[in-house]
C-alpha cells in the first residue's frame, strides 16, 4: 500500500472524526487536536499539562467524610471494629462528586488515545511494506539465510524455521490459518538445496532436499523478523504507575457506558486503558441490573465464578464471605482462593449507602511491589516466593464450595516483573508450611507491603455513585471498602463481574484488525 505517513494519518482524522459522541469528544480533545492541527504524527506518550481550566469536574479537595479516625502514616486506613464511618487520611484524593468544582490546579495528564498510538505504530509498520528483495545467502555456518532487501534491510531466517513454517498448500491451510503437518515429518537439519528471489524480489523461493518447494512473501519475511520486530501492542505495551493522586492527576480516565456498548473505539480505549493503567471508570451505566453483563457481551463473555454469572454484593443476613455485610472490607484481591482467580473486575454501583462510609480504596499493587523491590529486595524475594494458602468456604448460588489455594503474594514473570498480587487478609489461612525459624521474617515483609498498600501517598479514595462502574485489572489493583451502615432508607447493592485476559486481548486485536482494515 503506498500511502504515506502524512496520508495515513488524515485517513486516521478520518477515522477518529467519525467517532461520535463522548469518545469522539474524548479523543478530540486529546491526540486529535494534533492531528487536526498538525496532521503529523506527533511523539507518544502522555503530556503532562500544568492548567487550571483543565482541572476536572471531579478534583475536588474535599473529604468525603471527616476524618476522625487513627491517623498513623503506616497504617489504618480502616478499624474493621468500628461502627463510625471508616476513615481514609488522604486529604486531597477523596473524591466527593457532589462537591465544589472549583479547586486548585494540579498536574494534570493528559492523555494520548490507545487507538491513536495504535495507529501511529501501524503507521510506522506500513512504510516498510512493499520493499523488494535483492539478494539471499547462507549465514549463520550455513543454519539460516540471510535476507537482504532494496532499502538495505538485511535479516537472518533459520531454516529450521522456515520448514517450520513453509505457506505451501501441503503444509499450511490459509482458512484454518494453521499448519496442517505433523512436526514428526520435518528435518529440523535440511539445508535448502536452491534459495532465490522470485516474482521481482516479491518473494524467496526455497528447494529443499527431499524435493519439497516452499515460497515466502517478502512483506511476511519483514513482518516475522527475529530481531528489531515490531512491538505486539496487546503483550508489549508500557504501564502506566499511578498513586493516591489517580484522579486529580486526570490519570483515572472515564468512559461513559452507552459509548461503550455501541462504538468500537469507546470499547477499544476503555480495554486498553484497564490493560495499562490497570483501571478505569465507565459512568452512565443506571441503576439497572446486567449492565456488566453488557460489558462481558462486548468484550466476548463474562468470567463465572462459584458466586454466579455475576454476583450481587449487598448486606446479607446470613453472610458466609465479608463482602456481603457492612463491615469495612480490608484491601484485597478478589478471590485470592483460587489458583485462577479472575483477571479482571467490574463493580457497577446500583444503589450507594446514603449515609458516610461504602467508599472504596484503590492501590495499584504493580507500583507498591516495585517500589518493594526496590527499598526491601529481601523481603521483596520473601513475599515473591513463599507460598500462602488461602480459603473460602461457603454456599451461594450454585451450592457449597470449599476453595483452597497456594500463592505467592507477588506472583512473578518470567523478567521478574509483578503478574499477579494475591491478597486475601480474610481467606489468608493459619498453614505456614515453612521453616518456624522464617517466619518472623516473612510476617515482615507481609506488614512492610501492607503498610505500602495502604500508604497514603498510593491509596486512591472514591465513593462510587450510582450508575458508575470501576473497571480494573484485578491481578493488580489491590481494593477495599469503608464500612457503612444499612438503614431504613439507605441500602448498598453493587453488581460484580469478572473478564478474562485473553477474551480482553482477543477482543482488543480483533478491534485492531477492524481499525486497521478501514484506514
Ligand atoms: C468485593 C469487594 C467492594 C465493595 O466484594 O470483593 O471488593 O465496595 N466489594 O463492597
Ligand atoms: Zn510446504
Ligand atoms: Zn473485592
Amino acid at each position: 500500500m503506498a500511502f504515506s505517513v502524512a496520508q495515513r494519518s488524515s485517513s486516521v482524522l478520518r477515522l477518529m472524526l467519525r467517532s461520535s459522541n463522548k469518545i469522539g469528544q474524548e479523543l478530540a480533545e486529546g491526540p486529535c487536536q494534533h492531528l487536526t492541527k498538525r496532521v503529523v504524527l506527533p511523539s507518544l506518550g502522555p503530556v503532562a499539562i500544568q492548567t487550571a481550566s483543565l482541572h476536572g469536574h471531579h478534583g475536588s479537595t474535599k473529604p468525603l467524610v471527616q476524618a476522625t479516625g487513627r491517623r498513623e502514616v503506616h497504617a489504618g486506613i480502616f478499624n474493621t471494629n468500628a461502627a463510625a464511618p471508616d476513615i481514609l487520611p488522604l486529604q486531597g484524593s477523596t473524591v466527593d462528586a457532589a462537591a465544589d468544582k472549583t479547586t486548585q490546579a494540579s498536574p494534570r495528564v493528559m492523555k494520548r488515545s490507545h487507538l491513536y498510538r495504535f495507529i501511529a505504530e501501524v503507521s510506522q509498520a506500513e512504510i516498510t511494506k512493499g520493499q523488494t528483495i535483492t539478494s539471499v545467502a547462507h549465514a549463520l555456518d550455513d543454519m539460516a539465510l540471510n535476507v537482504t532487501w532494496s532499502d538495505g534491510e538485511v535479516q537472518a531466517y533459520p531454516y529450521a524455521w522456515l520448514r517450520d513454517n513453509c505457506l505451501c498448500k501441503q503444509c499450511y491451510q490459509s482458512s484454518l490459518q494453521s499448519r496442517i503437518f505433523s512436526f514428526t515429518s520435518i528435518d529440523v537439519e535440511m539445508i535448502p538445496i536452491y534459495a532465490v528471489p522470485g516474482d521481482e524480489g516479491k518473494t524467496v523461493r526455497l528447494t529443499w532436499p527431499d524435493g519439497h518447494f516452499g515460497e515466502y512473501p517478502s512483506d511476511w519475511l519483514r513482518k516475522h523478523r527475529f530481531e528489531n520486530s515490531f512491538t505486539d501492542p496487546t503483550f508489549d505495551s508500557e504501564l502506566q504507575y499511578w498513586k493516591t493522586d489517580l484522579i486529580d492527576s486526570g490519570t483515572l480516565r472515564r468512559f461513559n457506558f452507552h459509548d461503550i456498548v455501541s462504538n468500537d473505539e469507546a470499547l477499544y480505549e476503555w480495554l486498553m486503558e484497564m490493560k495499562l493503567t490497570g483501571i478505569c471508570l465507565v459512568e452512565g451505566a443506571g441503576m439497572v441490573e446486567g449492565q456488566v453483563k453488557h460489558l462481558g457481551d462486548r468484550v466476548l463473555f463474562l468470567r463465572s465464578t462459584y458466586y454466579g454469572p455475576t454476583s450481587h454484593v449487598v448486606v446479607k443476613y446470613n453472610a458466609t464471605n465479608i463482602a456481603f455485610t457492612g463491615k469495612a472490607f480490608p484491601m484485597h484481591t478478589d478471590l485470592a482462593f483460587l489458583h485462577r482467580p479472575p483477571g479482571a473486575q467490574m463493580i457497577h454501583c446500583i444503589e450507594q449507602a446514603k449515609g458516610p462510609g461504602g467508599e472504596n480504596w484503590f492501590t495499584d499493587g504493580f507500583k507498591v511491589a516495585l517500589d518493594l523491590k526496590r527499598e526491601d529486595p529481601e523481603a521483596f524475594e520473601l513475599l515473591s516466593t513463599t507460598l500462602m494458602e488461602y480459603q473460602d468456604i461457603g454456599e451461594d448460588v450454585y451450592g457449597r464450595f470449599h476453595q483452597h489455594s497456594r500463592h505467592p503474594t507477588i506472583s512473578l514473570d518470567r523478567d521478574g516483573n509483578p503478574e499477579h498480587v494475591y491478597l486475601s487478609d480474610h481467606g489468608r489461612m493459619p498453614m505456614m508450611r515453612i521453616p518456624v525459624k522464617n517466619t518472623q521474617a516473612l510476617y515482615r515483609a507481609l506488614k512492610k507491603f501492607s503498610n505500602m498498600y495502604h500508604h497514603p501517598d498510593n491509596v486512591c479514595a472514591y465513593k462510587l455513585r450510582e450508575g458508575d462502574i470501576m473497571t480494573f485489572d484485578n491481578r493488580r489493583v489491590i481494593h477495599g471498602r469503608g464500612s457503612f451502615e444499612v438503614t431504613s432508607n439507605s441500602s448498598r447493592h453493587l453488581e460484580t463481574g469478572y473478564l478474562e485476559w485473553d477474551e480482553i486481548n482477543s477482543r482488543l486485536r480483533l478491534l485492531q484488525h477492524q481499525f486497521q482494515a478501514s484506514m
